[in-house]
């Protein structure tokens, strides 16, 4: 064999071989979806499009980035607004001091302060009340602009819930 060739069938399989140890080391860092659910969140609390975090592990304070702020509608009722920013403390079950994300309650913009989860119930808190929404309502992330209901949504089936927001008391 030349040298030539030597060099192409080494090229040909050892490639594969470098692409997967580049995987590897990628995978080394959690995303901030799989870092939610090491806190036992689902990743549908958080928008697809993260482009980077920080978390402090002691204190459990983080930020995430998204490109741009990003609305959606939740679960065909509330309309969520993610800013390009957003922080606050996540621990098991509980994300805490939330920064950056609102929701439109009738004709008011709230911010979300608290995201508990409570076995199969996540409740968002906006401080002065707070609703319920059933863990399978978030088991993917929300795109953007169609946020649950992009093409023809698995979610669709759940049931609606109408104003949790503001029946509760
Ligand atoms: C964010 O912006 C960067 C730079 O413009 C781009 O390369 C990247 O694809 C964008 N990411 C997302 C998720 O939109």
């Amino acid at each position: 064999m030349s040298h030539l060739t030597i060099v192409i069938v080494s090229i040909i399989f050892l490639s594969p071989l470098a692409v997967s140890v580049t995987f590897a080391a990628e995978s080394e860092t959690p995303t901030a979806y799989s870092l939610l659910q090491s806190y036992n969140f689902p990743v549908g609390i958080l928008p697809k499009g993260v482009v980077a975090y920080d978390l402090d592990t002691a204190t459990g304070k983080f930020h995430a980035y998204f490109n741009n702020s990003c609305s959606f509608s939740l679960v065909g009722s509330y309309q969520l607004n993610y800013k390009s920013t957003i922080s606050g403390y996540i621990s098991e079950n509980k994300l805490k001091k939330l920064t950056g994300v609102k929701v439109k309650v009738l004709f008011l913009w709230l911010n979300i302060v608290e995201v508990i989860r409570n076995g199969d119930e996540m409740e968002f808190s906006v401080g002065i009340t707070s609703a319920n929404f059933a863990i399978q309502e978030f088991l993917e992330s929300p795109q953007c602009g169609c946020g649950f209901e992009c093409k023809d949504s698995k979610l669709e089936s759940f049931a609606r819930r109408n104003t949790p927001f503001v029946s509760s008391s």
